[in-house]
């Protein structure tokens, strides 16, 4: 055996064992021939919330969280951010190169195809409340279109998978824009295929009585906050695509899965609740009382602090430069006052240095949908857009991962041992609901 190997001693029964390290990574089933006794089930490795176990291998999405570094499919984002369509780093994504003008443009053409929604989406949507949040709205369309394409089932078959990713690509945004507008009370506006996909999106969002006329800077903006959020490896959404996929259910599941996961406040969910941190905190002398109370761990700063990133999040660098784009054009939310004299305090404080907790991608991307004119609990919606092409991308890479089966962890039993059925009436009221 080589070097690269990983020497264990068992102190309970001084067996040695050498274990291959391949990638940094050691096996955990590796761990399992290690016993005390034959019919011992083998040493596990305990791991909540993975902190540092590698589920997959991936071609997909690079992190150095240390360095602050997001390359997809090994292109900087910065460059990505500022050279590409959100379309062209779709189709970068799951199809592993950038596209020249005629793979763009029949890419292009091929989703425009598709972003129609079946006339029954459409009663299906308008059968939510007026108040429905979109972002659950959304998550019932995805998975409701699994019922209007069943054959999305035979995930064995390519074509198919091919076909049921560019579908999907093609309606979140008629799906997205549909939930604003229920939300608002407004009639849904169909996919105009002269405009381009982020165009699209805009004009089915806010036009009224005839073709919106976007702000150019804005719209851009809005594609390049698509671009930034399209993928980041192994996070909960993914993991729950991945997750729920390997059950060999079809994507549509799979994907409704990975949206469900982005609702949370501590995922997709944190732009939303970085608008509420900053409407309760409301003025500049309520901040110190505000960190104070972080501080004590009675609060989360919304918007700092990240699983991966430990210097910076790139991500969070380009959005504040995008966030001065857009206050150019709509004026300055007031809120952006509060927003930078958090982030300068923070930045200062021994709490938040030593826990390396920095502003994250969403602690400005709020700021700047509300200056666009987007409703709070919709912007969690938005983020599902741009992250789609990264969940489809990951979906078909797990599929196609022949080291995969189904997603199942283990665990470590912390209940009674066995004991006897006691009936009904000689029970005592032991657990309180
Ligand atoms: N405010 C105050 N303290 C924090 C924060 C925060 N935002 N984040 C982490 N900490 C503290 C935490 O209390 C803990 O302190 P201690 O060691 O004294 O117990 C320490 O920092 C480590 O935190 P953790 O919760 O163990 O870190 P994690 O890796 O499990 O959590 C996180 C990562 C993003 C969930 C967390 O930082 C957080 O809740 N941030 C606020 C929500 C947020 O902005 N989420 C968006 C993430 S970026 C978008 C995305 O990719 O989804």
């Amino acid at each position: 055996m080589s070097n690269e190997t990983l020497t264990i001693t068992d102190n309970r029964t001084g067996q040695k064992y050498e274990l291959p390290i391949t990638d940094n990574t050691i096996r955990a089933n590796d761990l399992r021939q290690i016993k005390v006794a034959d019919d011992d089930f083998g040493l596990m490795t305990y791991d909540p919330s993975f902190m540092s176990t590698a589920a997959c291998r991936s071609a997909i999405t690079f992190i150095d969280g240390d360095r602050g570094i997001l390359r997809y499919r090994g292109y900087p984002i910065e460059q990505l951010a500022e050279k590409s369509s959100f379309l062209e780093v779709a189709y970068l994504l799951n199809k592993g190169e950038l596209p020249n003008q005629e793979q763009l443009d029949q890419w292009a053409d091929v989703i425009k195809y598709h972003t129609y929604v079946h006339t029954n989406i459409t009663k299906f949507l308008e059968g939510f409340r007026y108040d429905a949040h979109p972002m659950g709205m959304m998550l019932g369309a995805v998975s409701a279109l699994s019922t209007f394409y069943p054959d999305a089932k035979n995930i064995q078959d390519p074509e198919n998978r091919y076909l049921q990713r560019v579908r999907l690509l093609a309606k979140a945004p008629t799906i997205a824009a549909f939930s604003f507008r229920h939300s608002r009370g407004l009639p849904f506006v169909f996919p105009d295929n002269d405009l381009d996909y982020v165009g699209n999106f805009v004009n089915m969002t806010f036009s009224i009585g005839g073709q919106h006329k976007p702000n150019k800077v804005l719209q851009r903006a809005l594609e390049v906050l698509l671009i930034l959020h399209a993928d980041h490896e192994q996070n909960c959404s993914t993991s729950a695509v991945r997750g729920v996929g390997s059950s060999r259910v079809d994507m549509y599941s799979a994907v409704s899965a990975g949206i469900a996961a982005l609702y949370g406040p501590l995922h997709g969910g944190a732009n939303e609740a970085v608008i509420k941190m900053l409407d309760e905190i409301g003025t500049l002398k309520n901040i110190p009382d505000f960190i104070k109370d972080v501080k004590d761990g009675k609060k989360r700063l919304m918007g700092f602090g990240h699983r991966v990133y430990k210097s910076y999040d790139p991500r969070a660098k380009l959005i504040k430069k995008v966030a001065y784009e857009v206050f150019d054009q709509t004026g300055l939310n007031p809120k952006l006052e509060i927003a930078l004299e958090l982030e300068r305090i923070a930045l200062e404080e021994d709490y938040f240095i030593s826990r390396k907790l920095y502003p994250n991608v969403d602690f400005y991307s709020g700021l700047i949908y509300q200056a666009m004119g987007f409703p709070t609990d919709y912007f969690t919606v938005l983020f599902a857009l741009g992250r789609m092409p990264g969940w489809l991308a990951q979906w078909e890479e797990m599929v196609l991962d022949e080291s995969q089966k189904i997603s199942r962890p283990r665990q470590i039993y912390t209940g009674h041992e066995e004991r006897p059925y006691v009936p009904i009436e000689n029970r005592k009221a032991t657990v309180t609901a």
